[in-house]
């Protein structure tokens, strides 16, 4: 049984996440959005907050569930037996940094094994950075994220 982690800081969760984390449903036997609880910006969402924004997104995905985690991700990985970490490359200038992480994340424990994803080509402009300056400044953010995630937003940013 391979378990496989998508972790990130998911504030908030978007349509490339979802994609990202659809392609793992299928692939893995088992995946857990692993939803840092202490990311290095303060959050527009507390970790509770987020992960029950995964959970309502994912919930057409049986062998999906979203936990939270503070910490060393290869602990966390230990912890719950996953070998596999998967993240979702939207252009070459995220691969120099997602690099940098995997590599260091094989420095701290050789058993966890690091995979990426391309996104799909729409949403390779998406993150959750811009989606928040976006619905801060009233825009849209119809086709980005979820209709409860474009809620959560509105009622948080009112
Ligand atoms: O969505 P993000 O912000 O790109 O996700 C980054 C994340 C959460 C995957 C990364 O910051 C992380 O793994 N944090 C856990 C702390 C850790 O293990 N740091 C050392 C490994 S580089």
């Amino acid at each position: 049984m391979i378990i496989a982690i998508v972790p990130g800081s998911f504030d908030p969760p978007t349509n490339g996440h979802l994609d990202v984390v659809e392609r793992c449903a299928a692939l893995f036997d088992e995946v857990v959005v692993g939803v840092v609880g202490n990311p290095s910006k303060v959050p527009l969402f507390t970790a509770k907050e987020r992960v029950a924004l995964l959970g309502e997104c994912t919930a057409q995905w049986s062998n999906v569930r979203a936990v939270a985690f503070e910490g060393l991700l290869v602990d966390f990985a230990r912890e719950i037996g996953a070998t596999t970490v998967v993240k979702g490359l939207r252009a070459v200038t995220d691969f120099e940094f997602e690099i940098q992480m995997s590599q260091m994340n094989r420095h701290l424990s050789g058993d966890v094994v690091s995979l990426f994803v391309a996104t799909k080509p729409e949403y390779g402009y998406l993150s959750s950075s811009l989606v928040k300056e976006v619905a801060r400044l009233g825009g849209s953010v119809e086709g980005l994220v979820p209709d409860s995630v474009a809620a959560a937003l509105k009622e948080r940013l009112k």
